[in-house]
Protein backbone atom coordinates (compact mmCIF):
# COMPACT_ATOMS: atom_id res chain seq x y z
CA UNK A 1 0.00 0.00 0.00
CA UNK A 2 1.42 3.43 -0.50
CA UNK A 3 0.79 6.62 1.76
CA UNK A 4 -1.83 8.52 1.39
CA UNK A 5 -1.17 12.61 1.67
CA UNK A 6 -3.33 14.72 3.53
CA UNK A 7 -4.23 18.25 3.21
CA UNK A 8 -1.60 20.48 4.37
CA UNK A 9 1.39 18.26 2.04
CA UNK A 10 2.77 21.01 -0.47
CA UNK A 11 2.86 18.04 -2.80
CA UNK A 12 -1.00 18.37 -3.23
CA UNK A 13 -0.36 21.61 -4.45
CA UNK A 14 2.72 21.56 -7.14
CA UNK A 15 2.42 21.74 -10.42
CA UNK A 16 2.46 18.07 -12.00
CA UNK A 17 4.37 16.57 -15.05
CA UNK A 18 3.36 14.48 -18.21
CA UNK A 19 4.11 11.10 -18.42
CA UNK A 20 6.78 10.48 -20.93
CA UNK A 21 7.98 6.66 -20.28
CA UNK A 22 5.25 4.20 -20.25
CA UNK A 23 7.19 1.53 -18.96
CA UNK A 24 6.49 -1.31 -16.17
CA UNK A 25 7.34 0.90 -13.24
CA UNK A 26 4.46 3.35 -14.70
CA UNK A 27 1.96 -0.21 -14.68
CA UNK A 28 3.41 -1.12 -11.41
CA UNK A 29 2.78 2.89 -9.54
CA UNK A 30 -0.86 2.27 -11.58
CA UNK A 31 -1.50 -1.26 -9.78
CA UNK A 32 -0.15 -0.07 -6.91
CA UNK A 33 -2.61 3.18 -6.72
CA UNK A 34 -5.88 1.35 -7.60
CA UNK A 35 -4.90 -1.02 -4.76
CA UNK A 36 -4.75 1.94 -2.41
CA UNK A 37 -7.44 3.34 -3.54
CA UNK A 38 -9.81 0.16 -2.94
CA UNK A 39 -7.99 -0.53 0.48
CA UNK A 40 -9.32 3.16 1.32
CA UNK A 41 -12.32 3.00 0.31
CA UNK A 42 -12.09 5.42 -2.51
CA UNK A 43 -13.57 5.89 -5.81
CA UNK A 44 -10.19 7.61 -7.34
CA UNK A 45 -6.85 8.21 -6.27
CA UNK A 46 -4.63 10.64 -8.46
CA UNK A 47 -0.97 10.49 -8.38
CA UNK A 48 -0.25 13.78 -6.28
CA UNK A 49 -2.40 12.28 -3.68
CA UNK A 50 0.67 9.34 -3.35
CA UNK A 51 3.39 11.63 -3.71
CA UNK A 52 3.81 11.48 -7.19
CA UNK A 53 4.33 14.85 -8.89
CA UNK A 54 2.46 13.05 -12.39
CA UNK A 55 -0.38 14.03 -14.35
CA UNK A 56 -2.27 10.53 -13.93
CA UNK A 57 -5.14 9.07 -11.70
CA UNK A 58 -6.76 6.56 -11.12
CA UNK A 59 -11.07 5.63 -10.92
CA UNK A 60 -13.03 2.55 -9.81
CA UNK A 61 -16.85 3.54 -9.04
CA UNK A 62 -17.22 -0.04 -8.91
CA UNK A 63 -19.60 0.06 -11.94
CA UNK A 64 -18.91 -2.82 -14.70
CA UNK A 65 -16.16 -0.72 -17.10
CA UNK A 66 -15.30 2.21 -14.90
CA UNK A 67 -12.31 0.62 -13.63
CA UNK A 68 -9.77 3.15 -15.61
CA UNK A 69 -6.06 4.79 -15.23
CA UNK A 70 -5.99 8.22 -17.03
CA UNK A 71 -2.53 8.88 -18.20
CA UNK A 72 -1.84 12.54 -19.05
CA UNK A 73 -5.99 13.35 -19.16
CA UNK A 74 -7.47 16.18 -20.55
CA UNK A 75 -10.76 17.35 -20.14
CA UNK A 76 -11.94 18.62 -24.00
CA UNK A 77 -15.85 19.26 -23.46
CA UNK A 78 -18.01 19.76 -20.03
CA UNK A 79 -21.84 20.28 -20.33
CA UNK A 80 -23.31 23.67 -19.94
CA UNK A 81 -25.20 22.53 -16.68
CA UNK A 82 -23.71 23.03 -13.23
CA UNK A 83 -25.38 20.27 -10.71
CA UNK A 84 -24.28 19.73 -7.48
CA UNK A 85 -22.94 16.04 -5.81
CA UNK A 86 -21.78 15.35 -2.24
CA UNK A 87 -17.86 14.61 -2.28
CA UNK A 88 -14.87 13.83 -0.31
CA UNK A 89 -11.30 13.21 -0.90
CA UNK A 90 -8.92 10.59 0.86
CA UNK A 91 -6.63 13.27 1.10
CA UNK A 92 -9.29 15.17 3.27
CA UNK A 93 -10.18 12.21 5.34
CA UNK A 94 -14.40 12.55 7.11
CA UNK A 95 -15.49 15.81 5.76
CA UNK A 96 -17.91 16.06 2.64
CA UNK A 97 -19.89 18.70 0.88
CA UNK A 98 -21.67 19.61 -2.42
CA UNK A 99 -19.69 20.86 -4.63
CA UNK A 100 -20.87 22.10 -8.80
CA UNK A 101 -19.53 20.93 -11.39
CA UNK A 102 -20.96 20.33 -15.41
CA UNK A 103 -22.65 16.79 -15.45
CA UNK A 104 -20.98 15.58 -18.30
CA UNK A 105 -17.37 15.46 -19.71
CA UNK A 106 -15.63 14.41 -22.58
CA UNK A 107 -11.98 13.07 -20.95
CA UNK A 108 -9.40 12.58 -23.87
CA UNK A 109 -6.21 10.72 -22.22
CA UNK A 110 -3.75 7.76 -22.57
CA UNK A 111 -3.76 4.44 -20.64
CA UNK A 112 -0.98 2.83 -19.36
CA UNK A 113 0.67 1.34 -22.74
CA UNK A 114 0.45 5.05 -23.88
CA UNK A 115 -2.59 4.32 -26.26
CA UNK A 116 -4.71 7.62 -26.30
CA UNK A 117 -8.74 7.00 -25.86
CA UNK A 118 -11.52 9.27 -25.65
CA UNK A 119 -14.15 8.93 -23.29
CA UNK A 120 -17.63 10.68 -22.36
CA UNK A 121 -19.07 10.35 -19.16
CA UNK A 122 -22.32 11.44 -17.04
CA UNK A 123 -22.85 10.78 -13.61
CA UNK A 124 -21.08 9.91 -10.47
CA UNK A 125 -17.96 8.76 -13.27
CA UNK A 126 -18.11 12.22 -14.78
CA UNK A 127 -17.99 13.61 -11.07
CA UNK A 128 -14.92 11.58 -9.89
CA UNK A 129 -13.18 12.46 -13.46
CA UNK A 130 -13.46 16.07 -12.93
CA UNK A 131 -12.46 15.53 -8.72
CA UNK A 132 -9.36 13.99 -9.66
CA UNK A 133 -8.48 16.04 -12.76
CA UNK A 134 -8.27 18.89 -10.02
CA UNK A 135 -5.75 17.44 -8.08
CA UNK A 136 -3.34 17.18 -10.87
CA UNK A 137 -3.50 21.23 -10.79
CA UNK A 138 -2.77 21.15 -7.31
CA UNK A 139 -6.34 21.83 -6.46
CA UNK A 140 -8.70 20.21 -3.57
CA UNK A 141 -13.00 19.84 -4.04
CA UNK A 142 -13.07 22.22 -0.54
CA UNK A 143 -10.85 25.26 -3.37
CA UNK A 144 -14.24 25.24 -5.21
CA UNK A 145 -16.29 25.91 -2.11
CA UNK A 146 -17.10 29.54 -1.44
CA UNK A 147 -14.88 30.91 1.42
CA UNK A 148 -17.13 30.36 4.17
CA UNK A 149 -18.25 26.79 3.39
CA UNK A 150 -14.92 25.95 2.80
CA UNK A 151 -13.93 27.87 6.61
CA UNK A 152 -16.41 25.17 7.97
CA UNK A 153 -15.43 22.41 5.91
CA UNK A 154 -11.82 22.86 7.47
CA UNK A 155 -12.80 23.68 10.98
CA UNK A 156 -14.38 20.13 10.91
CA UNK A 157 -11.49 18.72 9.48
CA UNK A 158 -8.99 20.31 11.37
CA UNK A 159 -11.20 19.01 14.76
CA UNK A 160 -11.37 15.38 13.36
CA UNK A 161 -7.48 15.27 12.61
CA UNK A 162 -7.13 16.73 16.52
CA UNK A 163 -9.40 13.55 17.77
CA UNK A 164 -7.50 11.17 15.40
CA UNK A 165 -4.19 12.17 16.29
CA UNK A 166 -4.80 12.06 20.26
CA UNK A 167 -6.63 8.63 19.69
CA UNK A 168 -3.15 7.13 18.24
CA UNK A 169 -1.39 8.70 21.34
CA UNK A 170 -3.86 6.94 23.85
NI1 LIG B 1 -9.50 13.89 -3.88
Amino acid sequence: MLDIFKYGDEVLREKTDRVEVFDDALALLVDAMFDTMIEADGVGLAAPQVGVSKRLFVVDTRSAGERIAFINPEIIETSDDSVPYEEGCLSVPGVYHDVMRPSHITIRAQDVRGKGFTLKAGGLLARVIQHENDHLDGRLFIDRLDDREREKVIAQYEKKEKGRRKKKKA
